[in-house]
């Protein structure tokens, strides 16, 4: 079976083909991105409005590219998966409308998609797959959560911030030392110059005993740090970033951990923008080679968001039986879910169509 997946729920917009029939795990077989991130930077952040009239401008492109490289018609695909939430509304609100037009158009069934879910099984993507069960740590621009992860479709929370996420602390961090946007991966650069010891900055619910993370304070304390600094900033900058990131990393491979030790699983998957984080990696690593547990990324090009994870989610929900192609129940009309948890996801029905 051949899944069209379609991911527009924040600043990216994204376009895959997957193909269900060869193994045990969907085979991509093209995708194709564009990001606004030039675009928004000018205004220190995502503007919604802006966003998606250029998902508007780029969708079809994409998808006539995809079908291009895939050498593949239209007409071919089986199944139209678009992220259904959550992200901003008017961005999700293009994704949905083109799918079902299309769907429409071709007589195919459609599927909303979740896209932490996407996000989630991303790392089946990789040239070395997970197996089931394992413990999924999502950080991405507005979730930051720690999940258990039987089989598809099976999402047990754990643990999540109770404020800001950890991408959230990363770009707001970013943003006071004046760094463009998104800040994470500029911060994480500048850090690579600092000293991660230089400044003593706050640890929230390191050790409250449970999963959850509160990352609101750290903000706060860099803003601080940052005007007790004064003019002296900007030749401690790397120094701050550094510490930042640490404090941000420290609280993230604590609890991460201690989610391995309460589920006694020796799998852990990293998935989101912050899971391309460099010393979230070796932090994970180190901690977890020493625990006997195994940690699965996804690819680099597919940490942040894209179109191949929500193809690929759909092709797998597909393939654990998980969508009833044959009993179309919502015809083309659809909604949106700007807010949605992913553990209500297993109580939903999974009519296409
Ligand atoms: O998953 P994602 O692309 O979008 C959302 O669904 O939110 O995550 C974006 C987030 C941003 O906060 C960005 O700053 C962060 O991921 N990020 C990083 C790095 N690369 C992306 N944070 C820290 N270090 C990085 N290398
Ligand atoms: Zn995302």
């Amino acid at each position: 079976m051949l899944v069209l997946g379609i991911e527009s729920s924040c600043d990216e917009t994204g376009v895959a083909l997957v193909d269900t029939a060869c193994g045990a795990v969907p085979r991509l077989l093209a995708h194709a991105l564009y990001s606004q991130i030039v675009m928004h930077q000018a205004y220190g952040g995502v503007v919604p409005e802006l966003a998606s009239r250029d998902h508007i401008r780029r969708v079809l492109p994409l998808t006539q590219e995809v079908m291009a490289q895939a050498q593949r018609a239209l007409g071919q695909v089986d199944l139209i998966a678009y992220t259904r939430g959550p992200g901003l509304a008017g961005a999700l609100l293009v994704g949905a409308g083109v799918a079902c037009a299309l769907a429409a158009a071709l007589g195919k069934p459609v599927l909303g998609m979740h896209h932490l879910e996407g996000h989630l099984l991303s790392p089946f993507l990789s040239a070395d797959p997970p197996e089931f069960p394992f413990v999924a740590l999502l950080v991405s621009g507005g979730h930051t959560q720690l999940m258990r992860v039987d089989r598809v479709g099976s999402y047990e929370l754990l643990g999540e911030t109770i404020d800001d996420a950890a991408g959230e602390a990363f770009d707001k961090s970013a943003k006071l030392m004046g760094l463009p946007y998104p800040g994470g991966p500029h911060l994480a650069k500048l850090a690579l110059q600092g000293d991660g010891a230089a400044f003593k900055l706050p640890r929230p619910l390191l050790h409250n005993g449970n999963l959850d993370f509160s990352f609101a304070g750290l903000k706060t304390a860099v803003l601080t740090q940052a005007k007790k600094l004064g003019l002296e900033l900007e030749s401690r900058k790397a120094d701050l970033a550094a510490s930042a990131q640490a404090a941000i990393v420290e609280v993230l491979v604590k609890k991460s951990l201690s989610a391995m030790a309460q589920t006694g699983l020796k799998r852990l998957v990293v998935a989101g923008g912050v899971g391309a984080n460099a010393l979230l990696r070796s932090q994970l690593n180190a901690g977890c080679q020493q625990r006997g547990v195994r940690v699965h990324y996804p690819e680099l090009e597919f940490c942040t968001d894209n179109g191949a994870m929500i193809a690929l989610a759909a092709g797998m929900r597909l393939q654990a039986g998980l969508v009833k192609l044959d009993k179309p129940q919502r015809g083309y009309t659809f909604d949106v879910r700007p807010r949605w948890n992913l553990a209500e996801l297993q109580a939903e029905p999974a009519f296409a169509g």
